[in-house]
């Protein structure tokens, strides 16, 4: 390594002669504090620069300098070359045009504090100070995303000890400022309004709480830290719009989750380490491929993450996986596919099932149990719709076929196919909703698919094309003897759509979100992608289906508003308990990137007409409701002749299209008297899995905000301790590891 020195003038004018040559020994090249001693092969990189964004390394002459520095040269710096300065008051800015800025230095025991100052703003003190008598090169410092788009300087000031300079970033995402469409007429109506941002980007959704949201992601270069290392969860406050970041071990890439019947959240499955195929980035995490991770929701955000893979996971490895709460409260953990990659094959497929927690039941001793479904339905089966009924059976569509499965005697009914031969599951992801269910018909379950794709799914990824048509159909199937023998009835959303989210609301209507026109799931698969997408042409405008108007009216979008966030691969939708809809995400790239698709972070806010109309409200409620039990509720109403209903909704786990767990029920009211009325529990956990629940009344369609409850007696499933010591005495942890490791010796780990 070589070190040269220079100084500069001061502003004051002082011309610095004299220079102390710090000796800069690199040690470990991280990102944001340390590299974390699973990881291993140390190629996460730092100083991370996504595509679109710009990077000035130290040496840029377009940093200006102010002081003594010294340069040092090494081929392990970025851009080989990194300037520190010992001296008080030395300084470095950068004018440069954007919306964000990123600053990357070293951190080490001598190191000190640096103010930082954006424009006429006052400035931040950071302090670079870490607890190693090794430099770790390129640690972010300081991020701001929020910068209206325009000129902007940035300086940064030695107050004390040595501080190192790596680079700058500038992100230049379009952030416009919270903007709010409406739709025509002066009638209450539809909005769009566009507040907030995710901190990571949102793969996966859910409602934990009456306050928040949480937000699972992937790893990878996420804006939202903590102790300055990249996060990829967050809970969202759905009042205040703030994040916070949340901790989390193993890789949730493409993860499915649940909560159980004692309102516990589980997150199951995703990613093992990714650097062997989808370089460069080692993120230094865990193996997620057989996690199963637990969090308990709270109202005060305090919530943590637990995970423990020698105590608590799966017995196989599963990405893109289904979870769903079943009518004993537990969750059925469906398919999957046994290691990272795209399309499913007979290779990695994970053509089973397992419980959480795990159950004795056919044999199984805690193992998971064959689904041969699974096997008939590939190749593009990988997050199958499944939704439990009210008979506790479970249906689930994969591919272009459907079937219903009893998991109480492991019987499989299979159902007539997709019609048209539309596939409905990821890559050629589809949405599907099970409609509200009512004491008035006898819970009879009926089923909604909408869009996809007729991409033939046993296509290489170079015959199959971004500009390939999705499809604009919807299928619905009444899951009775009768209903099953008349088949699919077909309709048309009015457009196509795949990747689109079906979100139900307390009214009983159906909004469809977010979606591309054309092409497929996934990044860096297909011919003509955009940036990397594989779809292209999304869809800006949501519609709305109403499932009791008659056939060929059913959809419209007049007075939708249009947006112009494009959400495709990895986006989100969904309702919340004020009956607002929250869409998030898009992310069709592997790491945070700027191009066209690029990383989204914003946050949009779809408004129906009854958010602007006067609302009844429920004041009074209890916090649990037990099977067929009564229960009082205080109300507030808008209108004492109203058409009157009440709702329980799961408002369900969001990911890759498929809404797990999305339900609502019309409870029974047995009884008013003024502004009390007497509600029934559902009757069983058919109708209703036990577990957590947002209760919400409805007057002449317009409803409540929601309120948050638990149904059933809230102690959870039944836990088996021999089956779960028998799963974790019989599988390993992380087996994708030990059979990748198996797999460089040269031994195929196929099976
Ligand atoms: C940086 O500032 C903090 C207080 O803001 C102080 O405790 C610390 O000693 C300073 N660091 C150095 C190296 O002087
Ligand atoms: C809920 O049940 C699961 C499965 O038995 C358990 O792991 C979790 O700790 C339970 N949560 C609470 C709050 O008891
Ligand atoms: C099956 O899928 C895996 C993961 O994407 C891939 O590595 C493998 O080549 C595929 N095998 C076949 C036979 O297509």
């Amino acid at each position: 390594m070589k070190t040269r020195s220079f100084c500069s003038f001061f502003s004051l004018k002082h011309f610095i002669t004299l220079c102390t040559l710090p000796r800069i020994v690199v040690a470990e090249s991280a990102w944001n504090g340390y590299t974390p001693t699973q990881s291993g092969s140390g190629l996460f990189t730092s100083f991370y620069v996504p595509p679109g964004a710009k990077g000035y390394f130290a040496t840029s002459s377009l940093l200006l300098y102010k002081g003594c520095w010294d340069t040092n040269y090494s081929p392990l710096f970025e851009n080989k070359a990194i300037r520190s300065t010992s001296q008080k008051k030395a300084s470095v800015s950068l004018s440069f045009d954007g919306t964000g800025i990123e600053l990357f230095g070293n951190c080490e025991k001598r190191h000190g504090n640096i103010t930082v100052r954006v424009d006429s703003q006052p400035g931040i003190v950071i302090n670079t100070y870490c607890d190693s008598s090794h430099p770790r090169t390129g640690q972010r410092h300081y991020a701001k995303y929020d910068l209206p788009l325009g000129h902007h300087t940035v300086t940064v000031v030695n107050e004390d000890g040595v501080f190192t300079v790596n680079g700058f970033v500038v992100t230049r995402v379009a952030t416009s400022s919270p903007r709010s469409v409406s739709s025509r007429g002066n009638s209450p109506t539809w909005s769009l309004t566009q507040k907030g941002s995710t901190g990571v980007s949102a793969m996966q959704l859910a409602i934990t709480s009456n306050k928040h949201a949480i937000i699972i992601d992937k790893v990878e270069h996420n804006p939202l830290t903590i102790d300055g290392i990249p996060v990829w969860a967050s809970l969202y406050d759905l009042d205040t719009h703030n994040l916070t970041p949340l901790k989390m071990e193993s890789n949730s890439f493409c993860a499915g989750g649940a909560f159980l019947g004692n309102g516990t959240l589980i997150n199951v499955g995703g990613n093992p380490v990714v650097a062997d195929h989808t370089s460069p980035s080692d993120f230094g995490d865990l193996d997620g491929l057989q996690a199963i991770r637990l969090l308990e929701p709270c109202d005060s955000g305090s919530c943590s993450i637990y995970e423990n893979h020698d105590h608590l996971r799966m017995a196989s490895p599963r990405w893109y996986n289904t979870v769903v709460r079943i009518d004993d409260g537990s969750a059925m953990i469906i398919g999957g596919s046994k290691k990272g990659g795209w399309i499913n094959n007979q290779t990695v497929n994970n053509p089973t099932i397992e419980y959480f927690p795990p159950k004795d039941i056919h044999g199984s001793k805690g193992l998971p149990i064959q689904m041969p479904f699974l096997k008939d339905t590939l190749n593009s089966n990988l997050f199958p719709i499944a939704f439990s009924l009210p008979d506790g059976r479970v249906f689930i569509a994969a591919n272009n076929d459907a079937m219903i499965y009893d998991w109480k005697t492991n019987i499989e009914r299979r159902l007539p196919p997709i019609p048209n031969g539309v596939r409905v599951t990821y890559p050629m992801t589809g949405t599907g909703l099970l409609l509200p269910l009512s004491s008035q018909n006898d819970y009879e379950p009926e089923i909604l698919l909408c869009g996809g794709s007729t991409v033939d799914d046993t296509k290489a990824g170079s015959e199959i094309s971004s500009q390939d048509a999705a499809s604009s159909q919807c299928s619905r199937i009444v899951l009775t003897d009768e209903g099953i023998k008349a088949g699919w009835e077909v309709d048309h959303m009015p457009s196509a759509r795949t990747m689109p989210d079906a979100v139900l609301l307390p009214n009983g209507q159906v909004v469809i979100v977010n979606g591309a026109g054309t092409g497929i799931s996934g990044y860096g698969n297909v011919l003509n992608q955009v940036g990397v997408s594989n779809a292209d042409n999304p869809v800006l405008t949501p519609c709305l289906y109403d499932p009791s108007a008659k056939l060929g009216s059913r959809f419209t979008s007049d007075s939708m508003p249009t947006s112009d966030i494009s959400r495709m691969y990895h986006s989100v939708a969904t309702l919340t308990p004020s009956g607002s809809i929250m869409i998030a995400g898009s992310n069709p790239n592997l790491d945070r990137s700027e191009l066209k698709y690029g990383t989204e972070y914003r946050v949009e806010w779809l408004d129906p007409p009854y958010k602007h109309a006067p609302r009844p409200e429920i004041l009074t409620f209890d916090s649990s409701i037990d099977f067929g039990r009564e229960s009082n509720l205080g109300v507030k109403r808008v209108n004492s002749d109203s058409n009157l209903r009440v709702v329980l909704m799961d408002f369900g786990y969001v990911t890759h299209g498929v809404h797990a767990n999305s339900r609502m029920v019309y409870l029974d009211v047995t009884g008013r008297s003024g502004n009390t009325l007497t509600i029934k529990g559902p009757p069983n956990g058919g109708v209703y899995p036990p577990g957590p629940g947002f209760l919400c009344i409805v007057e002449d369609g317009v409803p409540s905000p929601c309120v948050k409850i638990l149904i059933g007696d809230g102690k959870g499933p039944e836990v088996n301790p021999e089956a779960t010591e028998n799963l974790l005495k019989s599988t390993q942890v992380d087996q994708y590891e030990k059979s990748k490791a198996k797999h460089s010796k040269g031994d195929d780990d196929s099976e």
